[in-house]
This record gives C-alpha cells, sequence and structure tokens, in this order.
C-alpha cells in the first residue's frame, strides 16, 4: 500500500513537491499543468480534515473501528508518503500543528467564494426570485442516457426526508418539470413504502423490489449494473451463476454473509440486516432480473 489507489478511488498520495511544502500551494493544480489527477493531498488544505476523516469513515468496511492512536498512525505513514514528515516524526495532538505548517495545500483554500461571506458573490446567476416567479421552468441538465443506470436507480437512494428525490434514472430523462414532477412522486410513493405500480415480471423476478433494496441497502454504492466498481457488476455476477443449480442458495447466503476471493480480495461488507424474503427476492434478481 502506497497510498495508490485501485481503480476507483482517487489516490492520496502524488502530485506534490518540496517546493509547495514550503509555499503552502500546490504548483500542480494552477491552470495550464494539466496535470493528470488531483491526489487528496494535493487538494486538502487541513491535516485535521485528513485526521476527522480517517477516524469517523475508515476503514469503508469498518469505519470507527480504529484506536485514537491507530489513527494517528495511519495519518503519519500517510504524510510521510507525501514527504511531509520524516520516518522518526512521532504524530500526536502537539505536534500535528507543525504539520499543519507543512500541509502542500494549506494556502490554497478557496475563501472568495459567495458562501463564506455574506456580500461574497455567489456562482449562480440567476436573479433571486421569492414570489410570483416564473412558473416555467427549463431543465438544462440530466445525466446522460448512457450513464443514468450505472449505479441503479439513484431516486431509490435518497432520503424520504426533505424535498430532493434525486433522478428516476430507471426512466428516460424527463422533458418537462411537470414530467419531473410526476416521476419524483412515484418515486417518493415507493421509498416510503407505498405499493409499486408494477407487478412482479414474469418467473419471479419482482424488479420493483428488487431496485428498492438494492438501493436502501447501498448495494448500488459497490456494484454497478454492468460496470465494475468496488465489487463486480451485476450483470457478470449473473453471468456467472444464471445456470448454477445451487446459485440460488449460494447467492442468498453470500449476499448474506459478505466476504472475499471470488473477484479478487475486496471484501464484501455482510448485510446481516436482511431478511430471508428480501434475500430470496435480491438473489432471484441477480440471477435472473433484466440487468441493463
Ligand atoms: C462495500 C462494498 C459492497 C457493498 C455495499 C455490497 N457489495 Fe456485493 N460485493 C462486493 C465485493 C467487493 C464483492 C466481491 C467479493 C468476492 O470477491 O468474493 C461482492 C460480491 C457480490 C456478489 C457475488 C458473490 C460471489 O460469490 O460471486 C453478489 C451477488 C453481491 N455482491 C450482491 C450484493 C448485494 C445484493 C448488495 C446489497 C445488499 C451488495 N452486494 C453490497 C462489494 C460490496
Amino acid at each position: 500500500m502506497f497510498g495508490e489507489s485501485n481503480e476507483v478511488f482517487t489516490p492520496i498520495i502524488g502530485g506534490t513537491t518540496a517546493q509547495d511544502i514550503k509555499t503552502g500551494h500546490v504548483a500542480n493544480l494552477l491552470p495550464g499543468k494539466n496535470f493528470p489527477q488531483r491526489t487528496t493531498i494535493m487538494k486538502v488544505a487541513t491535516v485535521s480534515t485528513l485526521w476527522d476523516y480517517i477516524n469517523r469513515a475508515m476503514p469503508w468496511n469498518a469505519p470507527k473501528s480504529l484506536s485514537t492512536d491507530q489513527v494517528y498512525s495511519v495519518l503519519a505513514y500517510l504524510l510521510n508518503l507525501a514527504e511531509i514528515i520524516d520516518t522518526d516524526f512521532e504524530l500526536n495532538q502537539d505536534s500535528i500543528k507543525e504539520v499543519q505548517k507543512r500541509m502542500p495545500n494549506r494556502n490554497g483554500m478557496v475563501m472568495q467564494d459567495g458562501l463564506w461571506r455574506v456580500d461574497g458573490k455567489p456562482d449562480v446567476q440567476n436573479t433571486a426570485c421569492m414570489k410570483d416567479c416564473p412558473t416555467e421552468v427549463k431543465i438544462t441538465s440530466s445525466l446522460p442516457d448512457f450513464a443514468r443506470d450505472a449505479h441503479g436507480n439513484i431516486q431509490m437512494q435518497n432520503r424520504v426526508v426533505g424535498p430532493v428525490r434525486g433522478a428516476d434514472t430507471d426512466m428516460p430523462a424527463p422533458k418537462s418539470l411537470d414530467e419531473a414532477r410526476q416521476i419524483a412522486q412515484k418515486g417518493h410513493d415507493a421509498v416510503s413504502g407505498k405499493p409499486a405500480a408494477q407487478a412482479p415480471a414474469a418467473g419471479g423476478v419482482d424488479e420493483a423490489a428488487a431496485k428498492k433494496l438494492l438501493g436502501a441497502n447501498s448495494c448500488t454504492a459497490c456494484h454497478g449494473m454492468t460496470n465494475k466498481l468496488v465489487g463486480p457488476a451485476f450483470a457478470e455476477i449473473q453471468a456467472k451463476y444464471k445456470d448454477q443449480a445451487d446459485g440460488l442458495a449460494y447467492l442468498k447466503g453470500k449476499i448474506k454473509s459478505g466476504g472475499s476471493g471470488v473477484w479478487g480480495s475486496t471484501p464484501m461488507p455482510p448485510q446481516a440486516q436482511l431478511s430471508d424474503a428480501d434475500l430470496a427476492v435480491l438473489a432471484n434478481w441477480v440471477l435472473k432480473g433484466q440487468i441493463k
């Protein structure tokens, strides 16, 4: 492990120089540099952000499992790879102040945006409207067709609280605001537990129920429909097991207990929260569903 990354995530370390450590500005971020990628250490301005992120979110399959000392150790290791600290530097709550003075992008934090100051220039250009606003709103951006369903139905993965519903990526992009509203309402009903409109398709595959479970259990954060992400694409899994006699029982067990070694060394976390009925819906969909 050298802070590099597999194909999904941005590398953590790389792209900074000893000169950046002196100036606090990362030269590779300058326009015209065309550096191929922005690593974490190029962008992050405050070392406390890294500490906090590792402490709360890592490792991704067991967040909050590291002790305080372990968080300091992992962070020290990364900082050493970035040549910000020497191998014998002892990182702790006092010495971390010294590290902040050496963070390559410490002076690169953007402060001039409208969000930082009340009188700042906002990044949107529309005229503010609080009453009698025009009712016809033109939708000018949507996901391109080829990408719409790449992460499952985005709408099913949104919270039921608040107005944001996300796009129903099982459907073509809406042409008008009205159409978008109708689709959003349908998605809201589905997520909030009202019975889904479509009946299960032939062959016992309940597409709607499966899609809902995929979203609610974040399966699609790691599995694409046809593209490999952290885990294999559902289409690849289907191709591997669709003719296997004990496929259904095997996949139910694997989804429930997780594990690694079939597609690579990255583990799939166990899904103990799923009932036997949910496991059957999911496994059946993986084997026989319309995955595209
Ligand atoms: C944190 C990432 C992650 C999440 C979340 C996740 N998976 Fe996986 N999944 C993986 C990885 C990685 C593998 C490959 C494991 C292996 O190589 O044995 C995998 C493998 C699988 C397999 C194939 C098993 C095999 O032995 O061939 C199925 C089926 C599957 N996942 C379904 C699901 C379902 C359904 C969900 C949601 C309930 C889900 N996964 C959630 C990462 C994830």
